[in-house]
């Protein structure tokens, strides 16, 4: 079992738990990630490395709560612990000397790309990071990235922090202004992800997106995280996560990520029917 030491809720619906898993923590990369199992009859779900503490032996995660299993993972406190913890799964960001680096964060985003621009930074590369949400209340990490960057623009889409709008803005107007930008980072919903590599692709700077889809072993056993970038069949977990966005077949993800929608919402509305009012009224309370 994997004791949680430490949780701490970041906006509504987002939760940072730091878990006793030292086997895991010696090895962690930027990029990687973990696929988790509350108990032994739950459901294996992967989740981006925040961080992590070698000498410590403890794993940052940072999940949104999007499904049953997510939700049922909210409830959890410190001190109770979790069955399965396993990784570091999935190839480590590529990590070298390129000169600028943009980094794009949206939304959750923001937990998997502080690692990485922390690396890239250590690495002697200039940062500038995007990190964009739908509003302020959705907002986090903003001085963490803010550490790790030489320059931080910060957008909301309604306007309630930061300039009004969506991080292609910021993005864009960056590749106009001329200044030289190597290589863009983009993590986030798939979706804007996508917008990004289509704006990048404009001025032909890389771009490396990490892609998201349905996974269940991690190990490249199941072929339930298939992908398709440059023609080729590629899985997430293991040839993956990190992908050049231009060559993503972003339809085919989009399509694959909707499979189970259905069953995912049949799933849900069983779990809250199940569950104890208390608990349920607990649960909101606390996202
Ligand atoms: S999750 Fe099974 S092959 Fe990637």
């Amino acid at each position: 079992m994997y004791k949680i030491l430490l949780r701490e809720d970041l906006v509504p619906g987002i939760h940072l738990f730091q878990v006793a898993a030292p086997a895991v923590a010696k090895k962690a990369q930027p990029g990687q990630f973990v696929v988790v199992r509350i108990d032994e009859k739950g459901e294996r779900v992967p989740l981006t490395i925040a961080d992590w503490d070698e000498g410590g032996g403890s794993v940052t995660i940072v999940f949104m709560e999007v499904g049953t299993t997510t939700a049922r993972l909210a409830l959890l406190e410190a001190g109770e612990a979790i069955a399965d913890f396993v990784g570091p799964l999935g190839l480590p960001a590529h990590i070298d000397k390129f000169g600028t680096v943009v980094c794009v964060a949206g939304g959750v985003g923001a937990a998997p790309i502080a690692p990485i621009a922390r690396a890239l930074r250590r690495a002697g590369n200039k940062i500038i990071s995007i990190l964009g949400a739908r509003s302020k209340d959705l907002l986090f990490w903003e001085d963490k990235l803010r550490n790790v960057s030489d320059q931080l623009i910060v957008t909301t889409d309604d306007g309630t922090y930061g300039r009004k709008g969506v991080v292609t803005e910021p993005l864009k107007e960056l590749l106009e202004s001329g200044e030289k930008v190597d290589r863009v980072i983009a993590i986030g919903p798939a979706i804007m992800m996508k917008f990004c590599s289509l704006t990048t692709a404009l001025f032909g700077v890389k771009t490396i997106v990490s892609l998201n889809p349905i996974m269940v072993d991690g190990t490249g056993m199941c072929g339930c995280c298939r992908v398709s970038v440059g023609g080729e069949t590629k899985f997430a977990c293991v040839d993956g996560p990190d992908f050049d966005g231009h060559q993503v077949d972003w339809d085919l993800l989009f399509a694959r990520q909707r499979i189970y929608l259905d069953e995912e919402k049949c799933s849900f509305e069983q779990w809250q029917s199940s569950i104890h009012p208390e608990v349920k009224a607990y649960g909101k309370a606390k996202s």
